[in-house]
């Protein structure tokens, strides 16, 4: 099988790495790519705002199959144009990426197919917004409607902050608070059955003890010890095929890969977010200890087929991924500084996301510059070695944070 998968970041190179371990994948290529995938795939230039330039590539290299990394080309509609070329895409239509693309609809397709979320209010204007802000009382969540590449919401105590959040945007989604730990959950759709992967945790917030501004992500883990061994099972009936069945019955099917962003309330599991993709940096851990040929899973998810493809094979391994930081991030990120003492070992895994060459030495290219990924038998293993790695990864200014998985750790511990 051929393979092209769209992207650059961690995620993809986490992608990649589970694609390439598949037994059917006979070239993997990979583009625009990074550095650390040149490694392992074969890359090539691309702007991934370029539909046509995506199909042309995929057509050039015949490619049996092409896998869509980030929300952007899905929102674009690129998986509609894959289909008018006949290429199976694993990524939804950019009816269906709306999922991820607006707020609005994404709640308006769980009201519909019954999926516990948040209340929450609409709003274009002033007096809407405060309206609601005041239905809810603090603290105040206000998310932008569009896709605003991770700084869209703003959880605050601060009424004139959520004020003038809510109002740099044309339409906002106001709603209640919801409290309690978040969970992700990926669902592989074929656009009428879905199979759920295992849960995962990311750590939104920049600093240790989960302080200071929101980011893409600066950490994950996999399995969650504490989490309720029938989360997975409740996911899938209350959120993940009501919303694919809901999908379908709109005649706009959700072909790709559902993440659902959990909080698990005292009143029950509700949905915070849906993405339409794989997220980021939860792929870095779910992916070294996937056993299932990723190639053929998202080719029978892509092709209709996932009914007959049965259950995802996991190993007993935990993982936790770790994200060095520019210096500056998430604010305002500082790049262009030299990186050294990249030395993964046996029990770990550097994954790229912004990253450079520049005189064939490796450069910090983006905000989050890389994904460290250690494995072992329990989360305190994996944190070991993950901490272990990216200890002795030397880039100026840079930042990470040290509390990845260490409560969820002791708590293994104790048991
Ligand atoms: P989102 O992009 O919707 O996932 O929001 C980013 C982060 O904001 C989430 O991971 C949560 O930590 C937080 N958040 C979003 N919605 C809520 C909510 N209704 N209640 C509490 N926190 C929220
Ligand atoms: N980990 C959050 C995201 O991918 O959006």
């Amino acid at each position: 099988m051929k393979v092209l998968l769209i992207g650059s970041g961690g995620r993809e190179h986490a992608l990649a790495a589970a694609l390439n371990r598949d037994p059917k994948l006979e070239e993997l290529h990979v583009a625009p790519g990074n550095p650390g995938i040149a490694q392992i795939a074969l890359c090539h230039e691309l702007d991934i705002k370029d539909n046509k330039a995506i199909v042309a590539l995929a057509q050039k290299l015949n490619s049996d199959l092409v896998v869509i990394g980030p929300e952007l080309p899905l929102v674009n509609g690129v998986a509609d144009e894959l289909a008018k070329a006949k290429i199976p895409c694993f990524g939804p239509s950019k009816a269906a990426a709306q999922l991820e693309g607006s707020k609005d609809f994404a709640k308006k397709v769980m009201s519909d197919a019954g999926v516990p979320t948040a209340k929450s209010f609409t709003c274009t204007t002033k007096s809407e917004i405060e309206r609601a802000l005041d239905t809810f009382g603090a603290p105040y969540v206000v998310k932008h409607d569009g896709l605003a590449a991770g700084k869209g919401v703003v959880v605050t105590d601060d009424r004139d902050f959520a004020i003038e959040h809510a109002l740099q945007s044309p339409q906002v989604v106001i709603e209640e608070y919801l409290d309690g730990p978040e969970v992700s959950l990926f669902g592989i759709s074929d656009g009428h059955h879905v199979i759920a992967m295992q849960p995962a945790q990311d750590f939104k917030r920049v600093s240790d003890g989960d302080l200071g501004p929101n980011t893409g992500g600066m950490g994950a883990y996999s399995p969650l010890p504490w989490a309720p061994d029938e989360i997975v099972e409740e996911v899938l009936d209350q959120v993940l095929n009501p919303t694919v069945k809901e999908m379908a019955a709109r005649a706009t099917p959700f072909v790709g890969l559902l993440y659902a962003g959990l909080a698990l309330t005292s009143h029950g599991t509700r949905v915070i977010e849906f993405n339409a993709r794989f997220g980021d940096p939860e792929t870095q851990v779910l992916m070294p200890r996937l056993k299932t040929p990723l190639a053929q899973l998202l080719l029978a998810a892509a092709t209709g087929k996932l009914k007959e493809f049965g259950e995802l094979d996991w190993s007993q391994d935990s993982a936790v991924t770790v994200v060095l930081a520019s210096p500056g991030y998430p604010a305002s990120p500082k790049v262009g500084e030299p990186i050294t003492g990249i030395n993964p070992n046996s029990n770990s895994f550097v994954f790229h996301a912004g990253t450079e060459l520049r005189d064939q030495i490796l450069h910090s290219a983006g905000g989050r510059v890389l994904t460290v990924t250690g494995v072992g038998s329990d989360l305190t293993e994996a944190r070991d070695a993950a901490y272990r790695t990216i200890s002795q990864i030397s880039l100026t200014g840079s930042h990470y944070r040290s509390d990845i998985a260490l409560n969820a750790s002791v708590a293994e511990k104790g048991n």
